[in-house]
């Protein structure tokens, strides 16, 4: 019987040492040694798989390539020191001068100002399109277009695009579709199922999920990972080993914590969604969602992260921040605790006001990361925190 991919990634593990340890032990080193000239000389010339240097590759990390592979159902993967360095090597080392890529206009802020201000100094030229209508996308598409990019669920809106649909475009004019699976992570969701061919992720949030060190991952079709690899073994941004000894370790429990973060997430949107204080609020996997069925067509659970707006506008969302007790503030997603964050004035806030308007970032929008504390008490906090609103 063929096992579960869960089971699977559980059970990965870097070959035992001589002292047979249970637990996958941490390889602190920046090298790795060779008993000849000729072992090191045929490993220089990539006819092994040995290690050469923790800048190129490293147990731990392999290790949790290969578990988030696994979930994620690619062919190769590259892991690096954050999502944002997984984000710009996916287009780095893919996009050349004169080619265009194609994003949702719905992106997390620091991915806008490498499309907007860092891809143009090297002449690969961008067209934002509206996340919630794909079906204007395909007009957008150019001779010169290489690549669609795309959050699903997008942050911090909560838009989710079709990729199904999104997957067939790519198909049809020969285009990467590379997505970022951050909100989602692979238990909520596996992109390379509908046509991704190149997977990116905050290992930093949902991965993580305790807030403690950052980390990116980039997985996909292997003749594309063979790029990315050429580019970070040369330019730099590898995980730490001990990163990935972390990150490997909390992969075996994401499932069951993803199941729980969904679960008070969705207790609480439906608390929620028609309280007084509140102008709209938006989760996946509640009806009232405008993507509602494509989120239950393409995702196991609606994820972490709820979302609202507060009728009182930018005013009462500082009244809300400063009256909660439990939720913390801060700028992180995908922990244990639960945290309130305002994206107008943090993480988008070096988008424009027209800019942020275009992807619905609102004066008043509320990003809640929905921790794993008890779903009743969580609640209780948002809503004395309202009455000051
Ligand atoms: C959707 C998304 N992509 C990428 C990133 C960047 O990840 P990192 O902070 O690990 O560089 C973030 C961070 O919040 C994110 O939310």
């Amino acid at each position: 019987m063929e096992q579960n991919p869960i089971t699977k990634a559980i059970r990965t593990h870097i070959p035992r040492t001589n002292e047979m340890e249970h637990s996958s032990p941490l390889f602190l080193t920046s090298s790795f040694c060779f008993d000849n000239a000729e072992e090191m000389r045929a490993t220089f010339a990539g006819e092994t798989d040995d290690n050469i240097y923790s800048r190129f590759s490293n147990p731990n990390v392999q290790e949790f390539i290969d578990k988030i592979c696994i979930l994620e159902g690619a062919e190769d993967g590259f892991a690096t020191a954050s999502g944002m360095s997984a984000v710009f090597a996916s287009f780095m080392a893919l996009l050349k001068k004169g080619d265009h890529l194609l994003s949702c206009n719905s992106i997390f802020g620091s991915t806008h100002t490498v499309i907007s201000k860092y891809l143009p100094n090297y002449g690969i030229e961008y067209t934002y399109v509206p996340a919630d209508k794909p079906e204007e996308w395909e007009a957008a598409i150019r001779p010169n277009t290489k690549m669609i990019y795309i959050e699903t669920p997008t942050n911090p809106g909560l838009d989710i695009i079709d990729l199904a649909v999104v997957g067939q475009l790519a198909k049809k004019h020969s285009l990467i579709l590379n997505v970022d699976n951050c909100f989602a992570t692979p238990l909520g969701q596996r992109p390379i199922d509908f046509g991704a061919h190149l997977v990116v992720h905050s290992a930093t949030k949902w991965i993580d999920g305790q807030g403690r060190v950052l980390g990116g991952i980039v997985v996909g079709e292997k003749e594309l990972i063979k790029e990315i690899y050429a580019f970070c073994r040369s330019t730099g941004p590898a995980m730490s080993p001990f990163n990935a000894w972390v990150l490997s370790k909390s992969t075996d429990t994401l499932d069951v914590r993803m199941e729980r973060h969904s679960a008070n997430a969705l207790h609480i949107a439906k608390a929620l969604e028609n309280h007084a204080k509140i102008a709209f609020l938006k989760y996946p996997f509640l009806p009232s969602h405008p993507q509602y069925a494509i989120a239950k067509k393409q995702m196991k659970n609606g994820g972490g992260i709820v979302c609202f707006e507060l009728k009182g506008g930018l005013q009462s969302g500082r009244n809300f921040l400063d009256s909660l007790k439990i939720l913390t503030l801060t700028a992180n997603l995908g922990d244990t605790k639960s945290i309130a964050s305002h994206p107008a004035s943090t993480t988008h806030a070096k988008l424009t006001e027209q800019e942020r308007q275009q992807v619905n970032i609102t004066p008043g929008l509320i990003r809640i990361s929905v921790g794993l504390e008890y779903a009743a008490d969580i609640l209780a906090d948002i809503e004395q925190a309202l009455e000051s609103c």
